[in-house]
């Protein structure tokens, strides 16, 4: 198989934003009355703003009305730019901008696929956006992942056909979403999570367009 494109996940594959969407999350758990652990948090990796909130309610056994939980998913948005604001290109991930480099000149297409309404302003902020082919993101789906929407978008806006992608993720429900819109996953991070991709990579130090070829040839 030929591969004629990459789909990059953003938060935990391009930048490690997990950590501040944990913070801000584990914050209003507090001051809501219980604890939320980083275990729990791997719940809400690649789910939208509005289930990560339903998911935290249920672990907090909490209900809040329609009103009160779009208030609680702005003031946790609110308290998650903090962090996000300050970020600089610095925050890339070792060897992602690399690869994408080589990838790029070995004629591969690039794109995000993220269900974060913030990705364009993260990705403004680490400077990487002119690398991109495509971005689709959380403003602009309507099916959260694991439906394959937002790689589909992708794919569709790149010209090339599902099986002709890889798709990068670093949560569960995206290598879901992968995998039913018929791609090819690699899985970034520990393996715990992610044993439905095709293989697993601790980051992106190690790999290149070589090494990607043999995988998939
Ligand atoms: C995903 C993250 O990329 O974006 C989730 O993995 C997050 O943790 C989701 O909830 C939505 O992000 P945002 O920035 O729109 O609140
Ligand atoms: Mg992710």
């Amino acid at each position: 198989m030929q591969i004629k494109a990459c789909l990059f996940d953003l938060d935990g594959v391009i930048v490690d934003t997990a950590k501040y969407h944990f913070i801000a999350w584990k914050e209003m758990a507090a001051g809501l009355g219980f604890d939320f652990t980083e275990k729990e948090n791997e719940l809400l990796k690649g789910v939208s703003r509005m289930r990560s909130l339903d998911i935290l309610l249920e672990i907090g056994k909490i209900t809040k009305t329609g009103e009160e939980k779009l208030r609680l998913a702005e003031q946790k948005n609110q308290r998650y730019l903090e962090y996000v604001n300050q970020m600089t290109e610095e925050e890339i991930l070792p060897g992602v901008a690399k690869f994408i480099d080589d990838l790029r000149s070995n004629g591969v297409l690039i794109a995000l696929g993220s269900a974060s309404k913030n990705a364009p302003l993260i990705m403004e902020r680490i400077h990487l956006a002119e690398k991109f082919d495509a971005i689709v993101d959380g403003n602009s789906v309507t099916k959260a992942k694991p439906d394959p929407e937002v790689f589909l978008k992708c794919a569709e806006l790149l010209k090339v056909k599902p099986h002709e992608c890889v798709v990068f993720e670093d949560a569960q429900a995206g290598i879901e979403a992968a995998l039913n819109g018929g791609m090819k996953v690699i899985g970034v991070g520990s393996p715990e999570n992610l044993s439905l991709a095709d293989y697993l990579i601790p980051g992106f130090k190690k790999l290149d367009y070589e090494l990607l070829s043999k995988w998939y040839k």
